[in-house]
């Protein structure tokens, strides 16, 4: 665990919002002041107006990086157990090689769709406005932490995120032992929402 940030998960701070009017308050406050300085605005709508519903809704949980004094989001991640769907048409224009690392067990059929048991980093991003700068490195580092605790319960055997194709995220995520999902023409594996995938296999 961090010595520089406390990690309380979204759900904790609404529940005690319903029992504190006064830290209700703070909280919706808290939630305001997050800024990604217009990088992404899918990242601060999220953490703004939909993590409650996720995870009311079971469809993901945000855990909020905080300062040591829980006074401020630094910064915020996501996650869900969701396996990833590769379709038929696409499984075949992976390598042997890769498609045996996503999945020892179906690699040689390409005759169907696959799921590869997974864990999904749905979001993450850093707070601009926080007097406490968290770097994208230390808030990467914890979102592992909490993964790794539950993914040794309840398996995953890839971690992985999509984002838009750019040089900073590249960077970034092969930085910390992503890859892109690409074919074996070089070309990289596209989401339906145009975006790339990065993987990384959860013991790595
Ligand atoms: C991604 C992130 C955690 C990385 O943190 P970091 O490694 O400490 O890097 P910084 O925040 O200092 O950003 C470095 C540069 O990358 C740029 N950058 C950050 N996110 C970017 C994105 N999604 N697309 C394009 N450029 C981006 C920043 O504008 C900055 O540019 P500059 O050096 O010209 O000012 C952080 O930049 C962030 O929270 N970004 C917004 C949310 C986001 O895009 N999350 C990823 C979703 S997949």
């Amino acid at each position: 665990m961090s010595n520089s940030y406390n990690v309380v998960q979204f759900s904790d701070f609404k529940d005690l919002a319903k029992e504190d009017e006064r830290f209700a308050e703070v909280f919706e406050s808290m939630l305001a002041s997050f800024s990604n300085n217009g990088i992404n605005k899918d990242v601060e709508t999220f953490i703004k107006k939909k993590a409650e519903q996720f995870d009311n809704m079971n469809m993901a949980k945000t855990y909020l990086v905080m300062d040591k004094g829980l006074n401020e989001i630094c910064g915020y991640y996501s996650i869900v157990s969701k396996s990833i769907t590769i379709k038929q048409r696409d499984w075949g224009k992976l390598s042997k090689s890769v498609r045996k690392k996503l999945n020892p067990f179906g690699y040689k059929d390409t005759s169907s769709d696959q799921n590869i048991p997974a864990i999904l980093l749905g979001q993450l991003g850093r707070n601009f406005n926080a007097d406490n700068k968290i770097s994208g490195n230390e808030l990467l580092s914890l979102s592992f932490e909490t993964i790794k605790s539950i993914s040794s319960q309840i398996g995953g055997r890839y971690l992985y995120l999509e984002a838009d194709d750019t040089q900073k995220l590249t960077n970034f995520y092969t930085n910390h032992g992503f890859s892109y999902l690409s074919f074996v023409d070089g070309s990289c594996y596209k989401t339906k929402n145009n975006q790339v995938m990065f993987i990384k296999k959860m013991n790595d």
